[in-house]
């Protein structure tokens, strides 16, 4: 399977306009991984911000640096998204270092489970030895993708009245 990350730039905006809407037309309001794309308006605001969070000199002081790739299929469709949050702080210290999502109609095909593969190649280039990454438990999916990339459980917290697992990648 052919799956490429890309970082965002000027030229995906339609693709990027397009593949919200996939998750709206699905009756998805959350675009997880996606680093509010699901709630900003305008591509040309989302584009500086996620910019800006690379960087530890232009990152959002009350963010942490975090990278945001598109992810395209072989035909160049943008069929996912997925996030590397650098460092563990305030709610991160459960919510972990990635979150991803892929176009409703695009499931089921292997693709997130390759892109967290993909993900984790990059994390181990950038110097981590190892991710820590939470999923809802009732979310059978992304827990397949997790166990698939060779994530083991660590503990348990509640989130918004439901149980979510914290999961280890060794890199
Ligand atoms: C979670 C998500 C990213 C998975 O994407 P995907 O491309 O469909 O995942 P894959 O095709 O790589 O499948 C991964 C595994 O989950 C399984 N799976 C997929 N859909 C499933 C479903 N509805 N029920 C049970 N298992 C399912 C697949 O069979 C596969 O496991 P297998 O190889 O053992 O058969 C996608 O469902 C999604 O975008 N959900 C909304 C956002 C989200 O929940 N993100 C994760 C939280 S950060």
């Amino acid at each position: 399977m052919k799956i490429t990350l890309v970082r965002p730039a000027p030229e995906h905006q339609a693709a990027a306009t397009a593949f919200r809407q996939a998750f709206f037309d699905a009756g998805e309001t959350v675009i997880n991984g996606s680093e509010l794309l699901d709630q900003t308006e305008s591509y040309d605001d989302w584009l500086k911000a996620v910019t800006d969070n690379t960087n530890t000199e232009t990152v959002n002081p009350e963010w942490v640096v975090t990278d945001t790739f598109f992810a395209f299929d072989a035909e160049e469709k943008l069929i996912g998204i997925i996030d590397f949050r650098h460092e563990l702080k305030g709610f991160l210290v459960d919510f972990g270092h990635c979150g991803y999502s892929v176009r409703p109609d695009e499931r089921c095909k292997g693709y997130a489970t390759e892109m967290l593969r993909l993900l984790l190649e990059y994390a181990k280039k950038c110097g981590f030895e190892s991710l820590q990454l939470s999923v809802e438990r009732k979310n059978a999916p992304s827990v397949r993708t997790i166990v698939k990339n060779g994530g083991t459980y660590e503990r348990s917290f509640a989130f918004e009245g439901e149980t979510a697992d914290v999961y280890r990648i060794i890199l």
